[in-house]
């Protein structure tokens, strides 16, 4: 039986170290011990070639994956070439979009407004009640005192959606009639819809667009 200290003395070697072991070769081959070749740091163009790469792509699958939807990789999906149908957006959710854009900031999130300064569209009778005088508040936005279920506003001036020169918010008939529909079924209220072709009339009915009064508003049928 041979005992242990009989291995073989190469064996050894395993417990050698990798540096050491580099260097012990280099001598052998005559070389002299280059301590840079081992470590070298990427260059800095790389870098930057890379960073960019990353974020190139990051920005590539943010705008043309399409989320992955399966719907927009479906390979057997036949787009509908032709035809006058035009497939539209349902105008409450298109209102309700709208709504959250903007509108909920002063009517808030349940449309109850803020006690004081901005009115309720919830059960708000401006609300449910004339199309034509609901359309103008949208399109010209409304200044001065209202009353709104029994209760005096006048601290805040309500902004304009119509197409107004130096109107921030200049909406088409589409969305103003999106979320007059919205607010007119939301909360409780139950009235009927307002069609785009009546925004569209109202708004061509408008010679200056300021801001309307509720005294105006009281003189529409
Ligand atoms: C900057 C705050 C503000 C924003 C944004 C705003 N409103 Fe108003 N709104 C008001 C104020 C203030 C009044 C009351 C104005 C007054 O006192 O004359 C009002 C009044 C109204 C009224 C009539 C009164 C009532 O309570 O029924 C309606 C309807 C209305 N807003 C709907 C909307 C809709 C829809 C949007 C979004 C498209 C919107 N408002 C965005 C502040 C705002």
């Amino acid at each position: 039986m041979s005992a242990p200290s009989n291995r073989d003395p190469r064996l050894d070697q395993a417990a050698a170290s990798d540096a050491s072991l580099l260097a012990s070769h280099e001598k052998l081959l005559g070389k002299q011990p280059d301590e840079k070749a081992h470590y070298s740091l990427m260059p800095l163009a790389l870098l930057f070639a890379f960073s960019g790469l990353i974020f190139w792509a990051g920005t590539y699958l943010n705008r043309y994956s399409g989320q992955f939807d399966a719907k927009i990789f479906d390979e057997n999906a036949h787009p509908r070439v032709g035809g006058d149908e035009v497939i539209k957006m349902d105008p409450v959710l298109l209102g309700k979009k709208q709504y959250a854009s903007i509108c909920i900031t002063c009517h808030q999130p349940t449309g109850v407004g803020v006690p004081g300064q901005f009115p309720p569209l919830a059960g708000s009778e401006w609300v449910s009640g004339s199309e034509e005088r609901l359309i103008r508040i949208l399109l010209r936005g409304l200044k001065g005192h209202i009353t709104v279920m029994g209760k005096d506003y006048s601290a805040a001036v309500m902004p304009a959606f119509g197409q107004v020169a130096g109107s921030q918010f200049n909406w088409s008939d589409e969305k103003v009639a999106a979320v007059l529909t919205y607010i007119r079924q939301e909360w409780g209220n139950k009235s009927g819809p307002i069609a785009t072709e009546k925004v569209a009339e109202i708004r061509g009915k408008e010679s200056a667009m300021k801001e309307t009064t509720e005294e105006e508003l009281l003189k529409l049928p």
